[in-house]
């Protein structure tokens, strides 16, 4: 039976402590482990652009912090607004960021006038302890239904760096290692911005997790030689129909995995669904900056010139998934009837 991972350092990525909210600049990882002090909705909406902050249950809460900070700094329906428009466009793709954010702009525009401020903050700290339980739930939920794979191939980074918690994917592959059924994760790189190599590889070392490294590339070659038993990742919007959007490179692992005949699954909390997005078709995927994919670790890997596409996520069809995994349970096959039962 492997050891259990319970007592290992768990990671924190964000917490709010007297007035500041605090996040471990995700950026410096693993070099550098540096705590950031966020004072204001710039700050958290900077915080999210650049990716210090990311994952799609993480930087909702962090928004919903940052609504709170700019309203004790000015509680007035004006700055209301205008943090809330901020913090909102600081990413278009996963929909945790705009929810989290129209959740606290709603509980506070009910609240009386002194009140803003503190009902902002009870409002975010909700936000916070629901995606920490919904965590909980994943992982159990998860390690159900995938409890007869050994090795399991994730992507990009969603464990306790992208979402309160244990994380949404990741922390499934951390409860089956736990329950001593894993025998290793295999963690893709996640160019451009290594969010595989440097996040996924770390805290998996620090979790005391057996776990392999691979470029995105081997990905496929490694599933069609029967290396993977299973594939599972985070989701950063899940359509009304099934469709999911996630760190570009997920479509086509979901591709591999069914081309093998393994399960494709894919883990988020309920508030990654979006009821009011019909299909894949119709969500935003964030296009980054182009020096992401000419420059790595601060190394340049082509002509300073060349035109570069950078499209941070994809989606993956529904009907390529073997099952969504939320803190509700798991929908098999998902399709637009049983994502909007599983919703509502
Ligand atoms: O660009 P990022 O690093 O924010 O992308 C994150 C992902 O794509 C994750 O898979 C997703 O947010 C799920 S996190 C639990």
């Amino acid at each position: 039976m492997a050891a259990t991972t319970a007592n290992a350092a768990r990671v924190v990525a964000l917490r709010f402590d007297r007035g500041v909210l605090h996040a471990i600049d995700q950026t410096e990882l693993p070099w550098r482990e540096r705590e950031l002090e966020l004072r204001t909705a710039e700050d958290v909406a900077g915080a999210i652009r650049r990716l210090a902050i990311r994952g799609a249950p993480l930087i909702g809460v962090a928004a919903a912090y940052g609504v709170a900070l700019e309203l004790s700094r000015d509680p007035s329906p004006q700055t209301l607004q205008r943090a809330c428009e901020l913090l909102r466009g600081a990413r278009p793709t996963a929909v945790n960021l705009a929810g989290a954010v129209d959740r606290v702009d709603r509980a506070v525009r009910g609240a009386p006038g002194g009140e803003l401020a503190r009902t902002a903050l009870d409002e975010a700290r909700r936000i916070h302890a629901e995606e920490e339980a919904a965590s909980r739930a994943i992982a159990s939920h998860g390690a159900e239904l995938l409890a007869g794979a050994r090795r399991i191939l994730t992507h990009c980074n969603t464990g306790a760096l992208a979402a309160p918690g244990r994380g949404t994917a990741l922390a499934v592959i951390v409860e089956l290692a736990d329950r001593g059924s894993l025998e290793k994760a295999i963690a893709t790189e996640s160019r451009p911005l290594l969010q595989g190599a440097r996040l996924t590889a770390y805290e998996l070392a620090r979790l005391g997790i057996p776990h392999e490294l691979i470029v995105d590339s081997a990905a496929a070659g490694l599933i069609a030689a029967a290396a993977v038993d299973a594939v599972i990742v985070g989701c950063d919007r899940v359509a009304a129909n099934g469709d999911v959007a996630n760190k570009v490179g997920t479509y086509g692992l979901a591709l591999a995995a069914g081309a093998a005949g393994i399960p494709f699954v894919v883990a988020g909390p309920t508030s990654t669904i979006d009821l009011k997005t019909p299909t894949g078709a119709d969500i935003t995927i964030e296009e980054r900056d182009p020096d992401e994919v000419r420059i790595a670790a601060g190394q340049r890997l082509t002509l300073a010139d060349t035109p570069c596409r950078n499209p941070a996520f994809d989606v993956t069809p529904a009907s390529l998934i073997t099952a969504l995994v939320t803190e509700r349970g798991t929908v098999r096959r998902p399709d637009h009837d049983s994502i909007v039962a599983h919703a509502a």
